[in-house]
C-alpha cells in the first residue's frame, strides 16, 4: 500500500464507523478523518498542497499533520490518527486515541 502513494499524494480509506484519508507528504505519513468540520462535507477531493488539504465544499483549510483548521470558514480541529509503518512494510493506522 505504500508503495502505492507517492509523496504529495493522499488516498481515503473506508472502516467501520470512520473514513480516513492518509497523506504522505515528505516521506512522513499522516492520517485524519475525512470529514471537514464546518459542515460535515468530505474533504476527499479537495486539493493538497504544501501538507494542507482544502475543503472542497466551501474552501477551508486544515493542516494535515496537526488537523487544526487553517482558515475559515471551519474553526474545528479535524480527528488526527497515529501511522506507523511495520515490520513487514503495511501501514498501520490507529483510529482510536488512549
Ligand atoms: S463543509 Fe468544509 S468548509 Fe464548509
Amino acid at each position: 500500500m505504500l508503495a502505492a502513494l507517492i509523496d504529495g499524494d493522499y488516498k481515503r480509506f473506508e472502516f467501520d464507523d470512520i473514513d480516513v484519508l492518509l497523506f504522505r507528504e515528505g516521506g512522513n505519513l499522516y492520517a485524519i478523518e475525512d470529514l471537514c468540520t464546518h459542515d460535515g462535507a468530505e474533504l476527499c477531493g479537495g486539493l493538497y498542497t504544501n501538507g494542507e488539504i482544502e475543503c472542497p465544499r466551501h474552501g477551508a483549510r486544515f493542516c494535515v499533520k496537526t488537523g487544526q483548521a487553517l482558515s475559515a470558514p471551519a474553526y474545528g480541529q479535524v480527528s488526527t490518527f497515529p501511522v506507523r509503518v511495520n515490520d513487514q512494510g503495511t501501514v498501520e493506522i490507529q483510529l482510536t486515541v488512549d
